[in-house]
């Protein structure tokens, strides 16, 4: 039995990491090849250049943009499955589709625990960083299959220790807190948690943070997801308003809709920082390390 990793989300980085570091180990991941692309009429052809027969497949796929990696993710199940693989693991850094955790108006789709069962009917094991856990406990609650949640705090805590001298983080929303106050503790610097209200998908108020918290540090805006950036952008405001040090902004999972990298550096921001579970210029944390842990303990 092999160990075969297929990259289906096009992270290359993130998979040539993981291919390299596995090297070191006894059992090491080989590549999978695959052969994917779009049909005219804009469905998906894929196709699978090595025999996994009985073999443990790993799918390397960070779920942004969820709707589009949701078909050849199927597909490529499907196909192993059918080769004869002996088990799938999806490896999803980036977990998409956790925000929408609760019916806010009648009818709506409580999209995360519908996207969980789809996945869960074609994987066996799920490994993933930060997922947003925000009214669900633990992933258990949606997905039927076992999962492994690593967190990145040490490496962001990490990141910071090297870089910034005197920092203060800064969580913009209660939700935040969890990762705050973990990274703040490892780095040994203060934090502060706003209060934030969403109007709309793009439309956020976020509370003014104490001037007095933040003389001589360098504020360090810190949030598990960067979507549309409107979070860290009035957070931004308020620190430039009161004349802080130019903020850095660190997110685990950097998605950057609309543009949102661009309005975050035209708003002031010094440093933008994020993991590479998705691929972006701001990667400055590698996960390979984490993710590859994980992958050595399913068995
Ligand atoms: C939700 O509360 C998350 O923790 C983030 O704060 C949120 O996803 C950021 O979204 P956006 O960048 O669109 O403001």
């Amino acid at each position: 039995m092999s160990r075969i990793l297929f990259c289906l989300d096009g992270n290359r980085a993130l998979s040539d990491a993981l291919l390299k570091h596995s090297q070191m180990h006894a059992d090491p991941l080989l590549e999978g090849l695959l052969e994917l692309r779009r049909f005219p009429d804009g469905e998906t052809y894929l196709r699978v250049h090595r025999d996994v027969s009985g073999d443990e497949v790993f799918i390397l796929c960070s779920l942004s943009p969820a709707d589009s990696l949701i078909m050849p993710l199927v597909l490529l199940c499907e196909t192993v499955r059918e080769m004869g693989a002996k088990r799938i693991c999806l490896v999803a850094p980036y977990l998409g589709y956790m925000r929408q955790d609760k019916q806010f108006n009648p009818g709506e789709a409580v999209s995360s625990r519908h996207f969980a069962k789809l996945l869960s009917g074609y994987i066996d094991h799920l490994i993933t960083v930060d997922p947003h856990l925000h009214r669900y406990n633990s992933l258990d609650e949606i997905y039927r299959v076992p999962s492994q949640v690593l967190h990145a705090e040490p490496l962001l805590a990490a990141w910071i220790s090297q870089n910034v001298a005197t920092p203060i983080l800064i969580g913009p929303d209660s939700e935040s807190e969890q990762w705050v106050s973990g990274v703040a503790a490892l780095a040994g610097a203060p934090f502060i948690v706003l209060e934030k209200q969403r109007q709309g998908d793009r439309e956020v108020s976020v509370s003014v943070p104490n001037i007095a918290m933040l003389a001589g540090r360098v504020p360090i805006l810190l949030d598990d997801i960067i979507s549309s950036g409107h979070t860290m952008l009035e957070t931004v405001a308020h620190l430039r308003s009161l004349q802080s040090e130019a903020p850095v902004c660190i997110g685990v999972h950097g998605i950057f809709a609309e543009e949102a990298d661009r309005k975050l550096e035209r708003a002031g921001v010094y440093r933008l920082v994020t993991t590479n579970s998705l691929p972006h210029a701001s990667n400055q944390i590698c996960l390979a390390e984490l993710l590859l842990r994980a992958i050595n303990s399913v068995g």
